[in-house]
């Protein structure tokens, strides 16, 4: 499912990497094309039919998505129904957001090459701020008044805590809570005792608890001291483009929007990029790791290991779009990784 902008213009050359995996023998997939996003919804009035979400939840092993957003559609509306909608209908509680610093250089961080970094966002992705409760009094007066409410459930905040400790236990990482629990404390402190209960329960796993605002300046100061950052929703949101600058920029954050064992959906951290679609800019990257983590989570780590060798192989060799410092189009980096991909090279 591409979307809008340049989502359709990334997702296509990761359905190349995939199709050349499969080719290479390294995974057996079957790909369908689903034109949902802008054109879409202006054309048909829906974001997508009933029909259509049961096929995708019923038939299909993962979606791989692009992304969506479109100036035709200034509310975004059809994007948040789309995206927002499948990773509540889907409960894709976690979305992992990992951030590596795949090769020296890439960073705007001046002490970015001292100390590896690589950290992933494990962002609650059904509940918080995005749950879409609120409502608007007097609209258009002097008075008016907007009310947006977050949630936090006990259930919500645990299995997505849990996981990050069970997730980050046998890789030795430390577990950071992320949360503004001083300034909004009905939400945050429900996510800073759930937190602590479970860490009592897994003492083996270095873990800290850190206020947001101090966090985003660590991030710049020591992003190589994180390893998992567990997070609400906009939090998340906010941090994993924060992160992304850090390893890079746009162009190299995948994600993975998971129901771990169930469903899942798996895109770039970015946009569609309205400000640069159809001039051959847009970093393949992000879609084709967005690709990887999708077959590693289905068991085809060949392949998965194919694609991510092949992005570091074109960032080693230079062969990159503009916003890393290349002068390669879209095209040109997304043959380059099918050929390295079909090759079989690691
Ligand atoms: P954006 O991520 O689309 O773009 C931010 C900046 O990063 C832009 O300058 C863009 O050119 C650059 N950029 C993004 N991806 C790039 C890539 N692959 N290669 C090179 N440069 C890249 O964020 P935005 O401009 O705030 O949002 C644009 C639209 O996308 C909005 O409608 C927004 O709601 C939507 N959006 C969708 C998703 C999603 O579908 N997951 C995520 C973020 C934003
Ligand atoms: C993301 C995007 C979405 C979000 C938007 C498009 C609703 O920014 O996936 O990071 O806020 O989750
Ligand atoms: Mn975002």
């Amino acid at each position: 499912m591409g979307g809008d902008g340049i989502g359709p213009e990334v997702t296509r050359h990761a359905c190349r990497a995939l199709r050349a995996a499969a080719s290479a023998g390294l995974v057996e997939l079957e790909l369908t094309d689903f034109p949902h996003g802008a054109d879409h919804y202006l054309a048909t009035g829906e974001t997508m039919s009933q029909s259509t979400f049961e096929t995708l939840r019923d038939d299909f092993d993962a979606i791989l998505f692009g992304a969506v957003g479109d100036p035709r559609v200034p509310d975004g509306r059809h994007a948040r129904d789309l995206l927002l909608g499948l990773r509540v209908r889907l409960d894709l509680f976690l979305n992992r957001r990992p951030l590596r610093l795949r090769a020296p250089g890439l960073s705007p961080l001046k002490s970015a090459d001292a100390a590896p970094i690589d950290f992933e966002i494990f962002r609650e992705n059904t509940e918080g701020l995005y749950v879409g409760v609120g409502r608007v009094e007097k609209e258009g007066t002097p008075e008016e008044v907007a009310v947006s409410e977050s949630v936090a459930s006990r259930f919500a905040v645990e299995r997505i805590v849990r996981l990050a400790f069970e997730y980050a236990g046998p890789l030795g990482l430390r577990v950071t809570l992320a949360d503004k629990a001083n300034a909004v404390p009905h939400m945050f402190g429900l996510w800073r005792r759930v937190f602590s209960e479970v860490a009592s329960e897994y003492p083996g796993v270095e873990s800290e608890m850190r206020y947001v605002d101090a966090l985003a300046m660590e991030m710049i100061r020591v992003p190589a001291r994180f390893g998992v950052i567990v997070t609400s929703n906009l939090l998340g949101d906010i941090l994993s483009d924060l992160g992304a600058e850090v390893v890079g920029g746009p162009g190299l954050a995948p994600s993975a929007n998971v129901n771990p064992g169930l469903h899942g959906l798996y895109e770039p951290v970015h946009g569609s990029a309205p400000d640069i679609v159809g001039t051959g800019r847009a970093n393949p990257m992000a879609a084709v790791l967005s690709a990887a983590l999708l077959l590693r989570d289905h068991g085809a780590a060949e392949a998965a290991d194919a694609l991510e060798g092949a992005v570091d192989a074109a960032l080693a060799q230079g062969v990159r779009t503009p916003d890393v410092g290349g002068g390669a189009s879209t095209s040109e980096v997304g043959d380059w990784l099918v050929r390295r991909v079909a090759s079989g090279a690691a």
